[in-house]
């Protein structure tokens, strides 16, 4: 069942080639220049009556909410609040008719998401399901549904529905940006080039674990971990984080790396390891120079480049590289060597990958 791998988790890491080029299947047009989501079939009309959408989730599934927020205010130019459920249903939300709320949820079963949603709904907003599980409740409970086609995830850290999920909201994204005309049709059609491109690219990145399992050996026992970027690397930085604490027990924060100096710098001493993503070309000077910060106080940092990137190599102690992509879609690649570090880490400490202690795959009590 777990298909030759040791773990399920791996197992799954491995699967996510395949689980993004099912998730985009019958999504793309035949031109391979526009996106078809013959499941919305949403209009100019429909998306201008919204003055807001939220998008609610938890955990890996909240982490990849952050990159969907950050690709619909870019590429669709409209407004997006991203919040956890536990958070957002007891704050009393400005949700009305003219609101679109997403829930995203591997599971479907989330029980804080899913009465997120059926508040939301009783307020009067439209709402959009991004689940994994056909058929589940938060499926049923909404308006309409976008699944990811990740197949079943039966490790309790979430990989490849992450990824799925990232994809899906790219392609939301620009499909909403196609509707609105925020984007050119020439840079659609760049940007689907790019996409087509990832699951490949994927496997390139799996091909070689060496670097990892090293890392992971020497730096398996330190007490605490940091991951830095900004931009969607931050984003990348809280999943890679989330991973390692939840399989290989080891203490691990992420920052937006411009935070640093407001606080976490003081933790920042001899021989901590930092993981640093510095692939988000607008703010490639600015990482760098956080990075520098923290060579200054000693830390040991691996960095996480793009292909090409000759630079960063000069700063840091060890640099990890992925396939070069538009700086947009490349949260799919990044989070693959961060997944692998934390599956590796915990191996070497032994750790219970698949089942990790006190946690459920599925979250169905508040
Ligand atoms: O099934 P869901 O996507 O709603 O689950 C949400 C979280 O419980 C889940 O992503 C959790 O954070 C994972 N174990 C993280 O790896």
């Amino acid at each position: 069942e777990k298909g030759g791998y040791e773990h399920f988790m791996l197992k799954e890491i491995h699967e996510q080639p395949k689980a993004v080029r099912d998730t985009m299947s019958q999504r793309i047009a035949k031109d391979g220049k526009t996106i078809v989501m013959d499941e919305l079939k949403w209009d100019a009309d429909y998306l201008n009556s919204f003055n807001k959408i939220y998008i609610v989730a938890c955990g890996t599934a909240y982490h990849a909410g952050m990159v969907g927020k950050y690709y619909i205010e870019k590429l669709a130019r409209t407004v997006v609040e991203v919040d956890v459920a536990s958070e957002f249903r007891y704050r009393e939300p400005i949700v009305d008719e003219n609101t679109l709320f997403i829930a995203v949820s591997q599971s479907g079963e989330t029980s804080d998401t899913l009465a997120a949603m059926k508040e939301s709904k009783r307020l009067g907003a439209k709402t959009l399901a991004i689940t994994n599980v056909v058929g589940s409740s938060i499926a049923r409970e909404a308006d309409q549904v976008l699944y990811t086609w990740a197949g079943p995830e039966i490790a309790v850290a979430s990989t490849k529905a992450y990824t799925t999920q990232i994809v899906l909201f790219f392609m939301l994204a620009l499909y909403m940006a196609e509707i609105k005309k925020t984007v050119a049709p020439e840079r659609v059609a760049e940007l689907i080039g790019q996409l087509q491109k990832i699951p490949a690219q994927i496997s390139e990145t799996l091909s070689d674990v060496e670097p990892l399992k090293t890392f992971a050996k020497r730096y398996g026992f330190n007490d605490d971990v940091f991951y830095i970027g900004r931009g969607l690397d931050y984003h990348v930085a809280l999943e890679g984080s989330l991973k390692l604490k939840e399989i290989s027990y080891i203490h691990a924060e992420a920052y937006a790396a411009g935070e640093l100096k407001h606080g976490t710098l003081a933790l920042i001493v001899e021989g901590v390891p930092v993981i640093a993503l510095a692939t988000q070309k607008s703010v490639y000077e600015k990482t760098l120079s956080n990075i520098k910060e923290v060579k200054a106080r000693d830390a040991v940092v691996i960095g996480i480049a793009t292909e090409g990137d000759e630079e960063l190599e000069k700063y840091v102690d060890h640099v990890m590289k992925v396939p070069e992509t538009d700086e947009l879609v490349i949260p799919i690649l990044t989070v693959v060597p961060l997944q692998l570090l934390a599956y590796y880490a915990a191996i070497t400490r032994g750790c219970d990958v698949d089942k990790p202690r006190n946690l459920a795959k599925s979250v169905t009590v508040e």
